[in-house]
C-alpha cells in the first residue's frame, strides 16, 4: 500500500534532496514550508516532470495552526502520515561570537529549530497513534540535527544549542513513542553543500584540502537523503533513538 511522507523544509536543499528519494521509494510527499509556491515554480516543474506525487503547503512548523493544517491534508488527501522528517531549519543571520550572540538570535533559532521541531513531532505523533499498523509500524519519524548538535561552534553557539535539543527530542520521542508503534531516528550532517552553507563555500573548500573529514569532499543533499531512505525502509524495527552521522568521517578523533 502507498504511504504518505510530510517534509518539513522540502522545498530546497536538502529537504528538496529528501522528497525526491522518497518519492523514489514510492512515497506520496507533502512539503510543508513557508515561502510562497511561485518562488519554488521551477522546482515544482521539475518535480511533476519526474513524476513525483507531491503536495505543497505553505506554512510555519512554529505556527499550531499550519502545522494542523499540513496533517489535516495529509490524512484528507492520503488517509494517513506514515513518515515525518522534521527537516526543516535555520542558521544565524550573523555568525557572532558566544560572548556577542543576541537574544533575538537564540530564540529565533530555539523556536525554528528546536521548539517547530518538537510540537510537529507531537502534532504528528498524535496522529499515527490513531492510525493502523502498516508493514509493522503505525509511523517513523527522522530528524535531521546535525554534527552541531555535539560539535561546539563559539561563533554560532545559538544553532549548537537548538540542535543538541533535537537529538535530545529523539531521544524522548523514541522512547515515548515505542510502545505506540512508531520509530523515532536522527540523521547528523556534517558540512552539505546546500543554499545554507553557500556563504561559506571557500571557507570549507579550503578546510575539506586540509583534511577537516577523512572523506574529502562536501556532503550532498544526496548523501543525507539515502540515510533517512535507510531509517524509512522498515528494515530496522527492532532500533529507535538510533542517529547516524552523515559527515564524511568528521566525528572521528584523529591523532
Ligand atoms: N547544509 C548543511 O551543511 C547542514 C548541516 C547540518 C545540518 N543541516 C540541517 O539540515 C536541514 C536542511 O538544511 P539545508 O542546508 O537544506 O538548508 P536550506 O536553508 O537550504 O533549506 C531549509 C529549508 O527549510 C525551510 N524552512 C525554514 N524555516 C522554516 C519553518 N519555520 N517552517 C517550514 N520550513 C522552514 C526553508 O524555507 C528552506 O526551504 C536544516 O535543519 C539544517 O539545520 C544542514
Amino acid at each position: 500500500m502507498k504511504k504518505s511522507a510530510i517534509v518539513t523544509g522540502g522545498s530546497r536543499g536538502i529537504g528538496l534532496g529528501i522528497v525526491r528519494q522518497l518519492a523514489k521509494d514510492g512515497y506520496s510527499v507533502v512539503i510543508l514550508d513557508v515561502n510562497s509556491p511561485e518562488q519554488y515554480k521551477e522546482t515544482f516543474d521539475q518535480l511533476t516532470a519526474e513524476g513525483v506525487d507531491y503536495v505543497y503547503i505553505q506554512g510555519s512548523i512554529t505556527e499550531k495552526n499550519d502545522r494542523e493544517r499540513c496533517i489535516e491534508e495529509t490524512v484528507r488527501k492520503y488517509g494517513s502520515v506514515d513518515v515525518l522528517v522534521n527537516n526543516a531549519g535555520i542558521a544565524p543571520r550573523v555568525r557572532a561570537d558566544l560572548l556577542d550572540m543576541s537574544e533575538e538570535s537564540f530564540e529565533r533559532l530555539i523556536s525554528v529549530n528546536t521548539k517547530g521541531t518538537m510540537f510537529m513531532s507531537q502534532a504528528v505523533a498524535k496522529q499515527m497513534i490513531k492510525q493502523p499498523y502498516k508493514d509493522g509500524r503505525k509511523g517513523i519519524i527522522v530528524n535531521i540535527s546535525s554534527m552541531s548538535a555535539e560539535v561546539s561552534s563559539i561563533n554560532r553557539g545559538e544553532y549548537c544549542i537548538s540542535k543538541a535539543g533535537v537529538s535530545m527530542l529523539t531521544l524522548l520521542y523514541a522512547d515515548r513513542l515505542a510502545s505506540e508503534g512508531i520509530f523515532v531516528y536522527e540523521v547528523r550532517p556534517g558540512i552539505i553543500a546546500t543554499d545554507m552553507t553557500a556563504g561559506v563555500k571557500e571557507k570549507y573548500d579550503a578546510l575539506f584540502e586540509q583534511g577537516i573529514c577523512p572523506i574529502k569532499r562536501w556532503g550532498t543533499p544526496e548523501d543525507i537523503a539515502n540515510a533517512v531512505s535507510v531509517f524509512c525502509s522498515g528494515k530496522l524495527l527492532y532500533t529507535t533513538g538510533q542517529y547516524i552521522d552523515v559527515d564524511g568521517g568528521f566525528h572521528i578523533r584523529r591523532l
